[in-house]
């Protein structure tokens, strides 16, 4: 998978090393309680099994100067269209590091893997979640109730869409695309290009 560089952070995949802080960060009930997948409490043994990406999921761990500091990315449904999911640990909140991940990965996704539109949701008592949503140009479409396996029961949520022209308008995001994995060539062709290899 990519390693994205954005102007503060590096996103990667995610290893078993993160596990623990992964279980910390994300298992924090404000973070937890917020999405519809991350359970509360989270156990380390948890944390590990939710960490290995399952078939259509792309999820980056945001770095912050080493420090593993919240996780962004995608779920790629049959359809092509692809559902975003973000978190950040609290004491990184308000500083629009999540909006910035966040554009990075979408970016990555269109230009990269040809995704043809994203698709996203927050609970109603989420407003935050909501904003970086509008600042990524998703728009409302819809409302309807969701799981959240923090809280244990389904909670109302609003649904966004953002298509891929859209989302090419509205996010540049990423300054470079280090492809750790592929051959080193094809990382300088996409930083001349400045798009993605
Ligand atoms: C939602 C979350 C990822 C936002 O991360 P972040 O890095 O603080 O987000 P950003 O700084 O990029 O943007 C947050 C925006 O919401 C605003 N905001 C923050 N708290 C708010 C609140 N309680 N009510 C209304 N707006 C709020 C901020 O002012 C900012 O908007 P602005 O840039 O126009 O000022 C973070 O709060 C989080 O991880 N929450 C728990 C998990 C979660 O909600 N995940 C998303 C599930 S859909």
């Amino acid at each position: 998978m990519a390693r994205l560089v954005t102007e503060r952070l590096l996103l990667r995949p995610f290893g078993r090393a993160d596990a623990s802080e992964f279980a910390r960060l994300a298992g924090d009930w404000a973070v937890a309680s917020m999405t519809s997948d991350i359970p509360h409490p989270l156990s380390e043994m948890q944390a590990r099994a939710w960490l290995r990406p399952g078939r259509g999921e792309v999820r980056f761990a945001m770095e912050l100067r080493g420090q593993l500091i919240g996780g962004t990315g995608f779920y790629r449904r049959h359809s092509g269209a692809a559902e975003v999911g973000f978190w950040l640990g609290r004491p990184w909140w308000g500083r629009g590091y999540a909006t910035e991940a966040t554009s990075a990965a979408m970016s990555y996704g269109v230009r990269s893997l040809r995704i043809p539109g994203y698709t996203s949701s927050h609970f109603v008592d989420n407003p935050a979640s909501g904003n970086v949503l509008r600042k990524l140009g998703f728009e409302p479409v819809g409302r309807g109730k969701i799981i959240s396996t923090a809280r244990g029961h389904d909670v109302e949520a609003v649904t966004y869409w953002l298509d891929a022209k859209r989302a090419l308008e509205r996010l540049p995001g990423v300054h470079a695309y280090l492809a750790a994995d592929t051959p080193r060539w094809r990382a300088w062709l996409g930083r001349i290009a400045g798009r993605a290899v």
